[in-house]
């Protein structure tokens, strides 16, 4: 295959159809997705356990996301050092490719009695937002249905520290939750995200 040849082929792979301008750039995506593939996963759906799948992400909460981990604001054992290195128009070519991929769900070994219990709390405290059952990329909230229960863990740990920030209504629904259910209802919600198919 010649150059014109793969870059066609990765740009059919990741479902994207384009003719001149929109053709380099969309190309250029695919190469810097690229660069993502390696602890995303091909097209960003990670193999596990701690670098989360990033396919289907919405595309403004992959720009914020990003530019949070820029900042500094967003607490990452990598992801700053990373992002520094991406312009913003290649935020924005990366957020359009990984918006549009499809969030793939491998199995994850679970519990499925702590499952059932974390699935009505989903309910209670957290479909609001993340609505059906946590596969929606709506309300710009991140996907957490299938997403890896170690990325899960470490990132409520952030958030219910402080270290990483949360809108007033998620952190009202937070705290409830760990009043009412504590650490055990954290656990039990999270093996319902990982149970998910
Ligand atoms: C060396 C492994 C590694 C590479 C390479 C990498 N990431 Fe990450 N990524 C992570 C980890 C680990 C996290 C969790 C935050 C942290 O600890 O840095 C993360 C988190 C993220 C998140 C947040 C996901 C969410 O659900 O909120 C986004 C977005 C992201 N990475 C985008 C990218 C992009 C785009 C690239 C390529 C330009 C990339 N990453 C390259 C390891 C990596
Ligand atoms: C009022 C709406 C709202 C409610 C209720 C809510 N969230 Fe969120 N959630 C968000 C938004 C918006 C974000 C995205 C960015 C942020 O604020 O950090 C988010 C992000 C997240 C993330 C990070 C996803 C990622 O990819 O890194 C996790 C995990 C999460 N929420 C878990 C929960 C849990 C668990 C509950 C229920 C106890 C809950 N949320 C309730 C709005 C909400």
């Amino acid at each position: 295959m010649n150059c014109k040849t793969i870059i066609h082929t990765a740009l059919i792979a990741g479902g994207l159809v384009c003719s001149g301008a929109v053709c380099a750039e969309t190309a250029t995506a695919v190469m810097l997705a690229n660069t993502c593939a390696g602890c995303h996963g091909t097209n960003g759906s990670s193999v596990g356990p701690s670098s989360p799948t990033i396919a289907g992400m919405s595309r403004d909460y992959f720009i914020e996301s990003m530019d949070e981990y820029k900042s500094g604001e967003r607490p990452s054992t990598i992801m700053t050092r990373i992002a520094k290195g991406y312009t913003e128009k290649e935020i924005e070519l990366m957020a359009d490719f990984f918006s549009k991929q499809a969030f793939i769900r491998r199995d994850q070994e679970h519990d499925q009695n702590l499952a059932m219990k974390g699935s009505k709390h989903h309910k209670r405290y957290c479909e609001k937002c993340h609505e059906d059952g946590g596969r929606s990329a709506e309300d710009d909230a991140g996907i957490l249905a299938g997403q890896w229960m170690p990325y899960l863990t470490y990132t409520m740990d952030d958030y219910l520290s402080g270290r990483r920030e949360m809108g007033k209504k998620m952190k009202k629904k937070c705290d409830l939750l760990m009043k009412e259910r504590g650490e055990e209802g954290m656990k039990e919600l999270i093996q319902f995200y990982g149970s998910l198919k």
